[in-house]
């Protein structure tokens, strides 16, 4: 199973938003096949597994990190066809399907047919590889990663907004393997004005772009920035009742959220770009857009880019800020769990959960 998971991890990034899945067949103590599912939309790991099979996987044993699909409305067929059609000696499962509608469905299917199945294998590292997949389907919230690069002392830009470059060009790439693996970025307004980003995935073999929602209560974006150049949908967040002035471009749609307190209610907006069909979401900042997601606890996983630089002006932006109104319950701040760390070119990655 453990080779399996390493399978599964190979689909990082573009299997996204469907899970990361490996597969392993084994005969007469033998592997003679490994697959994955590689990209969404595509073939799952059991038939890229069984494709590239030395010799016939009839009567091996299958090691598979999730549960197979049994499903027909869907791009590809049920993955227990396959598996009833081959009649493994045995099918070795990590994890079960997450998702309400399939959960044990699929183990069902084949016990039913007579196949000897064990599920729980190594499940808890199965689960995590997936941890967006399994929020999707037990919460109907998209996955939440913010990410920034700051300066040792926490600080995003310099007092006149600049920004280019904070961290160096290998943590610049990795950025851009995070997004690819998005189907949001969310920026707040100020960043859209002062950097005028494009937003866009720039990593090999991206197949799409993912869309783009700026959070923009009052509407002063310019109508013209970068970030409505490429062929993708862009979201404007507006609060409630607000009517914004100005011609749309055409790929772009108003979305209009109330407030919660001064500010939007992001929980509310969530909930809507879930209802788009958006899964897992990309917060590239600033930091005020990123105070409001962590103060009210709106994120998953935290994405640092650590650099060794210090930017002192007094009146830089930071790297998250909230109101001074708002009161901590407990000790100085909200206090996070590393999750990781990783050396990136001169920086330092920090991967951070709740
Ligand atoms: N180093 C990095 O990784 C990085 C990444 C991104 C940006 N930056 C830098 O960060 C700076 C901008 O950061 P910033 O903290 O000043 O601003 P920001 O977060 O980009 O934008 C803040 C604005 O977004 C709107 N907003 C965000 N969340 C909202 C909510 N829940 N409800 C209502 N409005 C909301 C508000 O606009 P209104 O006030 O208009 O309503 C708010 O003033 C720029 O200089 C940029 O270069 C650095």
């Amino acid at each position: 199973m453990s080779k399996a998971l390493k399978e599964a991890l190979k689909g990082d990034p573009f299997a996204y938003p469907n899970p990361l899945v490996g597969c392993v067949i084994v005969k007469k103590g033998k592997i003679i096949g490994k697959g994955y599912h590689g990209f969404f939309g595509g073939p799952h790991a059991e038939p890229s597994a069984v494709k590239n099979c030395s010799e016939s996987a009839k009567g091996a044993d299958f090691y598979i990190t999730m549960e197979p699909c049994s499903s027909i409305n869907k791009k590809t067929p049920p993955c227990t066809d396959l598996l009833l059609q081959i009649k493994p000696k045995k099918v070795f499962i990590g994890s079960l399907d997450p998702n309400p509608a399939h959960n044990g469905k699929g183990v069902e299917i084949l016990r039913k047919a007579g196949i000897k199945t064990e599920t729980g294998i190594l499940s808890k590292e199965c689960e995590n590889i997936n941890s967006s997949f399994f929020k999707n389907m037990k919460e109907n919230m998209p996955y939440v990663i913010l990410k920034f690069a700051q300066s040792l002392n926490g600080k995003i830009a310099d007092n006149k907004g600049n920004s280019r470059w904070i961290s160096c060009e290998e943590s610049r790439f990795f950025s851009q393997k995070l997004r690819a693996g998005c189907d949001c970025i969310i920026a707040g307004a100020k960043t859209i004005i002062k950097d005028n980003p494009l937003l866009t995935v720039r990593y090999p073999k991206a197949v799409k772009q993912p869309s783009v929602c700026i959070i923009d209560g009052c509407g002063k974006i310019p109508l013209n920035a970068s970030v409505f150049k490429a062929d993708r949908k862009v979201f404007i967040v507006v609060k409630k009742g607000f009517s914004f002035k100005g011609k749309i471009p055409k790929n772009a749609r108003i979305l209009e959220i109330p407030l919660k307190g001064d500010f939007l209610n992001n929980k509310i907006l969530l909930k809507k770009l879930y209802k788009e069909g958006i899964r897992r979401i990309l917060v590239e900042g600033g930091g005020e857009t990123h105070g409001q997601f962590v103060f009210s606890g709106l994120f998953d996983e935290i994405y640092a880019f650590i650099s060794p630089i210090i930017i002192g002006q007094k009146n830089s932006p930071s790297s998250v800020v909230w109101p001074d109104n708002y009161k901590i319950k407990k000790g100085l701040g909200i206090e996070l769990k590393l999750k990781e760390e990783k050396n990136i070119g001169k920086d330092k990655l920090l991967i951070f959960g709740k």
